[in-house]
């Protein structure tokens, strides 16, 4: 297991930085039992300034706040003093290159009625960017996304990922490197934490909205596109058409882009190298570290 925390580190507890190693949670709090918890998955990068740069914050924060909501789960922060609460955070552990997950928990509840509060921490671990071009094997999964009429399957909740964990799991075991879940209807909908595209022809297509988490990496991939002039169509996307794209890729804040191999042990039809999608990968790469770059495609 990656190391997350040693006995230095510092997370940042409902308004104070405490060491991890003496934080404490509540044993009886709803949230551990049920799942009934919303978080991010946030990056933070060393730009090519040198300075430390959290992408895209207000997105991230204002997704969690929604998340809340959509739970019922009171919350009483501004995104402002959770930007300031990640960076102190960071700055206090010394990273720069880093993850940050925000967790909003529940209070000590058994029952399943709605809380007076939340709670929060924000912690931080290092995280190097990706560097290589080590391809995904990726195998459809015989788990579905969960019913966007069960679950409210645009909040970032801690429940929904048993799902993912499953779905994860059993892609490993047969030995592939991640697992495609569909729909309730059997479209292509996501990985276990990351949203999906292909190209076919020089244009990307990626599932609609519906069945996803709406992932701020893929709105950052649609405004790559637009930039660079590659047109992108969101629609239900089936398993066979999949299997005759030129390329595929994950993408989301912790896989950043990262482009597939082969979907159920069939290869795409292009060569990686040849693709948009690669170009696509290198211009979110730039865009993190907020480097100019200035890509073109070949008609
Ligand atoms: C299920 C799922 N889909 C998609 C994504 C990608 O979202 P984002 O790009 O906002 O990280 C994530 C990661 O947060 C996820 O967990």
């Amino acid at each position: 297991m990656a190391s997350y925390y040693n006995e230095n580190t510092i997370l940042y507890l409902n308004g104070t930085y405490v060491k991890a190693t003496e934080a404490k949670m509540d044993y009886y709090s709803q949230s551990l039992h049920y799942g009934y918890s919303v978080f991010e998955g946030i990056r933070s990068y060393k730009t090519v300034n040198g300075e430390t740069s959290i992408f895209k914050p207000e997105e991230h924060f204002t997704r969690l706040k929604n998340s809340a909501e959509a739970l019922n789960m009171p919350y009483t922060w501004t995104n402002q003093e959770l930007i300031d609460a990640s960076y102190e955070v960071l700055k206090r552990n010394n990273l720069q290159d880093a993850y940050i997950r925000p967790v909003v928990y529940a209070p000590a509840n058994m029952s399943f009625v709605q809380n007076t509060e939340s709670f929060i921490f924000i912690e931080v671990w290092p995280m190097l960017p990706f560097l290589g071009e080590k391809l995904l094997r990726v195998m459809t999964s015989s788990f579905q996304r969960p019913n966007p009429k069960g679950f409210k399957i645009t909040a970032k909740a801690a429940g929904h990922y048993v799902n993912s964990i499953l779905a994860s799991q059993e892609a490993k075991a047969n030995g592939f490197d991640e697992a495609l879940l569909t729909d309730m209807l059997g479209f292509v909908a996501e990985g276990p934490g990351a949203n999906m595209f292909y190209e076919k022809d020089g244009a990307l297509l990626t599932p609609s909205l519906g069945n996803i988490l709406p992932g701020i990496t893929r709105a950052t991939v649609f405004e790559i596109a637009e930039e660079m002039g590659i047109p992108v169509t969101e629609k239900q996307i089936t398993s066979e058409e999949l299997k005759q794209a030129d390329a595929a890729f994950f993408c989301g804040t912790a896989a950043e882009v990262i482009g597939w191999e082969s979907i159920d042990n069939v290869s795409f039809k292009k060569n990686w190298n040849d693709t948009i999608s690669k170009k696509i990968k290198e211009a979110y790469a730039a865009r993190v570290i907020e480097m100019e770059i200035h890509q073109t495609v070949e008609a």
